[in-house]
């Protein structure tokens, strides 16, 4: 098989390696790819955008192209997997329509609503008056989100009035594009946060390990919220009760609405939970895709081959497989990023010592690189590499990662030091 895996990130660089290590795949073409899956053999980039789907479309059918798995939500929330299944592509994600799930906050809150899942207690606003009234008769703190997709970046959890507000100004005047055409505002939850990915072919439901992000830039969870800064699995927090309440109170419940909306599910579905300090859970956001950086722990740790249970989601035939079988032990990364993340940063610093840190049984999974026109390794985004081990438990899994990033060098380089501070023994 001869697969396509659209998007740039650390995320696609996993999903790439992995689908390399199955028997069936020969060949991996990510669209458009990052340093990482530049290098790798059996894998090469092609410069298209990922929402080029006319292109995406052409280079698929004059190439043999088998399989088109999306990585990111924006080619799916426009519909990738709709256009490409027209052209009689096989396309691992949601449809448009099912998309929505990540691609409006609304409608998701409207869904779970529907559906009975236990999530934070909201109101929608479509102007600022109503919004900022809704607040100062709640009090703070409270979680104030805009409506569409905005890259991680348009949820504030306000401690004070005057910051919900500043949050709720912000969105109308169009801070978020089209991202402010709603406001979702929300009861703010306190807890743990845990993400359970979920395959899905719009029947069968097969949860992934549970994972844990780390969203803060700085150590002990402070600072501005990133798009990750580590991860580890299988993320304790979620025990086998939690799983089983999530399986049938947010994943079934879920895809039993979706269908009920005409909608047939199919592809990743991403829980974003917090489970309170007395253990009950509460969904935070679903996402139509796979997470990152947790999808670079979750395949590390994955025994049956990606591809078959792709496969399998997009034919509509994950009930026929065996259980999903899993390594033993424990995966960690820690994401090296660029100074000032995720603020303003410089881009095209060589980065150094990449080989010496998998010869260190570490594997490096690009996330914003590039190769150069001296095709050296330069850094070409925020979150720049993902620093990933496995190991016979956490501790190991996470002092083999740390021990990889010793190697690693590129000016200004920033990476939290407590990456899985909360499953370490020491
Ligand atoms: P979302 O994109 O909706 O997951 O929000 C991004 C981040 O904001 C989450 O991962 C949480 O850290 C935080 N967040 C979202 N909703 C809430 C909430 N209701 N209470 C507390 N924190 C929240
Ligand atoms: N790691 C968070 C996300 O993928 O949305």
């Amino acid at each position: 098989m001869k697969v396509i895996v659209v998007g740039n990130g650390g995320r696609e660089h996993a999903l790439a390696w992995k689908l390399l290590r199955s028997p069936q795949v020969e060949q991996v073409v990510c669209i458009p790819g990052n340093g990482g899956t530049a290098s790798m053999a059996r894998c090469q980039n092609v410069a298209l955008a990922v929402d080029d789907f006319e292109g995406i479309s052409q280079y698929a059918l004059e190439n043999g192209i088998s399989l088109v798995v999306v990585g990111p939500e924006v080619p799916l929330a426009k519909g990738i997997t709709d256009y490409l299944q027209d052209k009689g592509l096989m396309v691992f994600g949601p449809s448009k329509a099912g998309a929505q799930i990540e691609a409006s906050k609304a409608w998701a809150k409207a869904l779970m609503q529907e559906a009975g899942i236990p999530t934070a207690k909201a109101s929608v606003f479509t102007e600022a008056a109503a919004a900022k009234s809704y607040v100062k008769a709640q009090g703070a703190p409270i979680v104030v989100k805009a409506d569409g997709l905005a890259a991680g970046k348009g949820v504030t959890v306000a401690s004070t009035v005057a910051e919900a507000d500043a949050a709720i100004d912000a969105i109308f005047q169009g801070q978020f594009g089209s991202a402010g055409e709603f406001v979702v505002i929300e009861e703010c939850l306190i807890g743990q946060e845990v993400s359970v990915l979920a395959l899905t072919d719009g029947v069968t439901i097969r949860p992934l390990l549970p994972a844990q992000d780390h969203k803060r830039v700085g150590e002990g969870d402070t600072g501005e919220n990133t798009g990750g800064m580590g991860a580890y699995a299988p993320a304790p927090i979620a025990t086998p009760e939690i799983m089983a309440r999530v399986q049938t109170e947010v994943l079934e419940r879920a895809i039993a609405t979706l269908k009920s909306k005409g909608i047939d599910y199919r592809g990743i579905l991403y829980a974003g939970l917090m489970i309170s300090p007395d253990g009950d859970l509460k969904v935070l956001e679903f996402n139509c895709r796979f997470g990152d950086p947790e999808t670079q722990v979750i395949l590390p740790m994955l025994a049956t081959p990606l591809e078959e249970l792709i496969l399998a989601c997009v034919q509509q035939r994950l009930g026929e497989l065996p259980p999903i079988a899993w390594h033993e032990g424990a995966a960690a990364t820690v994401v090296a990023a660029s100074g000032g993340y995720p603020g303003n940063y410089e881009k095209g610093k060589v980065i150094t010592g990449i080989n010496q840190a998998e010869a260190a049984e570490v594997t490096v999974f690009h996330a914003g690189t590039k190769l150069n026109q001296q095709q050296e390794i330069v850094t070409d985004g925020g979150r720049v590499l993902n620093v990933t081990a496995i190991g016979e438990n956490f501790d190991q899994a996470l002092a083999k990662a740390y021990k990889g990033l010793q190697s690693i060098q590129f000016e200004g380089m920033y990476y939290r030091r407590d990456i899985g501070y909360r499953v370490k023994s020491l």
